[in-house]
């Protein structure tokens, strides 16, 4: 299959529409991550999602809207928190989880029950949807198991050959995916924290952040939601996160780092003598907008063992924690309890 890559205009917008509306893939861009995008009630079209992706059939798919009055074909019950939740955070950076509607299919909704809903900011997403007339599910427009791409460059080195279309819109601003969450007693629980954080919810309802989010699943538990149980974002590399002062990071890598070992740092002012690096940020907002783009570096740079500076758990910075917490298949290095 050829793979075309087209800028966002009305006219490249109205022929991915058109290849959605006819039963293909195409990749466009959100304000999260780039997303792998079909039409949510036609089950051949979403099988297609899953083989361009080899992603597990038990994972299921976001679905994406550009008006809220699509949220009552897609769901058998609204919760009225909901509804002020959407009027706050959407379109944004925030996915809720529901009891599905029947037109649902159950290759969608990874054979749950519950479907995951998105109104997404980007602009060129919500035209396309518009365009296409249809609610398009979407995961992310990576390869099952690679980082997430922020790129229309990163899109087309997973997908080249395997879909028809990709838009290309430019980077994507947050640069995680969407906040994940779904309704219990009055208030919600984070599956996946994001761009909405915790710190922003709180003023609306209570929150509990899900244990999965910052530890390992215990082999054989129950994941609310599926995506928890794979490893995700990672990187060729193996990724270790050492937690710690500047100067303890440096004396620690020093002490460690062999041949063909990279730093992946907050800011070059880390720099650690000898061993080279890429930076991810040094506030939360910066971290989340670069990690991925930072990961796929370090493949293209072959490093072989990454020693990465531990991002802070606060606002957005718990989903930056979250990510490479997992493409570091939770190796994480203590200095402070160490010492
Ligand atoms: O920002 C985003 O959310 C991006 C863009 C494209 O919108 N999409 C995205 O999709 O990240 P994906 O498929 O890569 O991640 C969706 C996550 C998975 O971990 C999945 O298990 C979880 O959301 N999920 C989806 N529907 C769910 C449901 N009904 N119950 C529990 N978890 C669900
Ligand atoms: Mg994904």
């Amino acid at each position: 299959m050829i793979t075309e890559l087209l800028d966002c205009s009305e006219k490249s917008l109205k022929k991915a529409a058109d290849v959605i509306k006819s039963g293909e893939v195409a990749a466009f861009p959100t304000e999260t991550v780039y997303g792998l995008g079909a039409n949510a009630f036609d089950e051949s079209a979403v099988r297609k999602i899953f083989a361009a992706k080899g992603r597990p059939a038990d994972n299921p798919l976001i679905v994406h809207i550009s008006d809220i009055s699509m949220l009552k074909g897609l769901t058998s019950e609204v919760p009225e928190l909901a509804y002020k939740l959407a009027e706050k955070f959407w379109p944004g950076p925030l996915t809720m989880i529901m009891p599905k509607s029947e037109k649902i299919p159950s290759v969608t909704s990874g054979g749950l029950s519950t479907v995951g809903i998105r109104f997404p900011s980007h602009p060129a997403a919500r035209r396309l949807i518009e365009l296409s007339g249809l609610p398009i599910a979407a995961p992310s427009a990576n390869l099952s198991g690679s980082p997430s791409p922020t790129t229309a460059r990163r899109v087309y080195e997973d997908m080249n050959g395997r879909i028809p279309v990709i838009i290309d819109g430019g980077e994507s601003s947050v640069g995680v995916e969407s906040t994940v969450l779904c309704f219990e007693n009055g208030g919600v629980r984070i599956l996946r924290p994001g761009g909405v954080t915790p710190e922003m919810l709180s003023e609306i309802c209570r929150v509990t952040v899900d244990p999965a989010v910052t530890s390992e699943l215990k082999p054989g538990a129950a994941a609310m939601s599926p995506g928890m149980k794979y490893k995700h974002y990672a990187p060729k590399a193996s990724v270790e996160i050492v937690r710690g002062s500047a100067e303890k990071y440096a004396e620690y890598v020093l002490k460690s780092a062999k041949a063909g070992d990279w730093c992946l740092l907050f800011d070059t002012s880390e720099a650690v003598e000898g061993i080279p690096y890429i930076c991810y940020g040094s506030d939360s907002r910066e971290q989340a907008h670069r990690l991925f783009e930072a990961l796929r570096e370090l493949d293209v740079k072959g490093a072989k063992h990454v020693f990465a500076r531990c991002p802070e758990l606060k606002g957005v910075g718990l989903a930056v924690y979250n990510r490479i917490l997992r493409a570091a298949g939770f190796n994480v290095t203590d200095l402070e309890v160490q010492a």
